[in-house]
């Protein structure tokens, strides 16, 4: 038995402040009306209220077969809604954010990438049952034999071990590679430990507490656990959190695997075919009925989705209609617009067949006094203090040309306050990203002037 050893996926921790971080939901009380400011979300009273009743269709399961669109001017907090509905649909929801130009592919198939979007927001939360050894290994004898080809070198041939629980002491003795495994792993007596009864797999979970070297190495930082309870061999729940892509990927592979894929590293396909995803459906149908799995359908976000095709359109249509299907949010800042490949015209730069299926939420700019917040909420997010008056002017750049570009301001002004090591934004850091940096209107202001000279000399 091979072991290949997954490693932890997060090894240390890289905070990365997104845009929308400090959104944690829509911010609504008891009957679904909108708290001026609370979930990081401030105003746009209209648009959360909605999407609150829309977050509770769905819970229902009242939303099939219908889409939401968000219509509003850049910067109105179409994204960080989108998010927001995501984040009342519950923990394990993936949220995927896609744009409308991003189908467009010399590699892929247009509805080959929008399958592929859609499946990674289904999450399937699996339950399965397994055999495992499990306890403080509190003796530890690997035997070993001399290499088949070169006599001089020993290799691991077998190993006993004594696993001891709350309740139990038990000896058991195994192969060459749990063997391996455990010299891999450095697994020496006083770790607890769970080998798989089926595939042999070893997993240190860290020292016992109660063993000797859990209590002697103070300064150790490796994990330390309880010794576990019950018996040493049992049957244990194991709960994993995947989605319709990382089975169809999971199916895939092991499908293409075999000898070549391990000299070769496999012939890597863009595409996944439909036959996978049928098996991956079936198998998941079948764990759902079992009531070994359960499904979690999350959101997908389409921004700028007024830059799909009438090909995509369709394909969305049908995919709505489907069973394993996530909540399909739609996006756009265009009011009436050609859709793309024909020469109709048609509000949102929709198809109105979509429209018609769809739920719309607007979206309206922004007064001074919600920018402030916002930008207060945004400092806070980031970490970084703010004097009043910097608040002020920035809300007041905010108003004068979006949201958005305050929001950034916000952020260079603190790198700015840092580099003069300054712990709060004051009124000169603003004025001086001001200085440096241009919002849209002066930017494009300032290149009219030069593009007379280019023209005329
Ligand atoms: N109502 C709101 N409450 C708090 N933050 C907001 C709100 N609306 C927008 N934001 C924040 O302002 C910024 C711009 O909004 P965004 O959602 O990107 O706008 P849009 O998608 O409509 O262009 C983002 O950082 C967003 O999280
Ligand atoms: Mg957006």
């Amino acid at each position: 038995m091979a072991s290949i050893r997954e490693l932890p996926a997060t090894i240390s921790k890289f905070e990365r402040i997104g845009a929308h971080t400090h959104i944690k939901g829509l911010g609504l009380d008891e009957n679904l009306r909108a708290v001026k400011v609370k979930d990081g979300m401030v105003g746009q009273e209209k648009a959360r209220e909605a999407a609150g009743l829309v977050v509770k269709m769905i819970k229902e399961g009242k939303l099939s077969g219908k889409c939401i669109i968000l219509a509003g001017p850049p910067g109105t907090g179409k994204t960080a809604i989108a998010v927001a509905i995501s984040k009342e649909l519950g923990e394990n929801v993936p949220f995927i954010q896609m744009s409308g130009s991003e189908i467009y592919s010399t590699e892929r198939k247009k509805t080959e990438v929008l399958i592929e979007a859609i499946r990674k927001c289904i999450g399937v939360e699996v339950h399965e049952m397994r055999k495992v050894y499990e306890g403080e290994v509190t003796m530890i004898d690997i035997r070993t034999a001399p290499h088949p080809y070169n006599p001089y070198q020993k290799i691991p041939e077998s190993v006993r071990l004594t696993l001891k629980t709350k309740d139990e002491e038990k000896t058991i003795e195994a192969g060459a590679s749990i063997a391996q495994q455990i010299i891999a792993e450095g697994i020496s007596e006083g770790h607890v430990i769970q080998i798989d009864a089926e595939t042999g797999r070893v997993a240190d979970l860290g020292l016992c507490l109660e063993g000797q070297k859990g209590k002697t190495y103070e300064v150790d930082t490796r994990k330390k656990i309880p010794r576990p309870n019950g018996k040493v061999l049992k049957e244990k729940e194991f709960v994993y959190m995947l989605t319709l892509a990382d089975l169809d990927e999971l199916n895939a592979r092991q499908r293409s695997g075999g000898l070549f894929s391990l000299l070769l590293g496999g012939a890597e396909s863009k595409e996944i075919d439909s036959e996978i995803r049928m098996a991956v459906d079936q198998q998941v149908k079948e764990w759902v009925d079992s009531g070994k799995g359960f499904i979690h359908p999350g959101v997908l976000f389409i921004d700028d989705a007024h830059l799909l095709d009438l090909e995509a359109f369709s394909f969305l249509g049908r995919a709505m209609e489907s069973e394993l299907v996530p909540i399909i949010i739609l996006a756009t800042n265009r009011g009436v617009a050609t859709i793309r490949g024909t020469d109709i015209k048609s509000p949102l730069g929709f198809p109105l067949d979509l429209i018609d299926r769809a739920v719309i939420i607007t979206t309206e700019p922004y007064d001074k006094e919600s920018i402030k917040e916002i930008l207060r909420i945004r400092s806070n997010e980031e970490k970084t203090k703010l004097e009043n008056d910097a608040l002020e002017k920035l809300a007041e750049v905010g108003a004068k040309s979006s949201l958005r570009y305050a929001v950034q301001m916000l952020s260079l002004a603190a790198q700015n306050a840092k580099s003069f090591n300054r712990e709060k934004i004051t009124l000169e850091d603003v004025q001086r990203v001001d200085e440096l940096f241009m919002d849209v209107a002066e930017a494009s202001e300032y290149l009219r002037k030069y593009e007379e000279k280019l023209l005329v000399h």
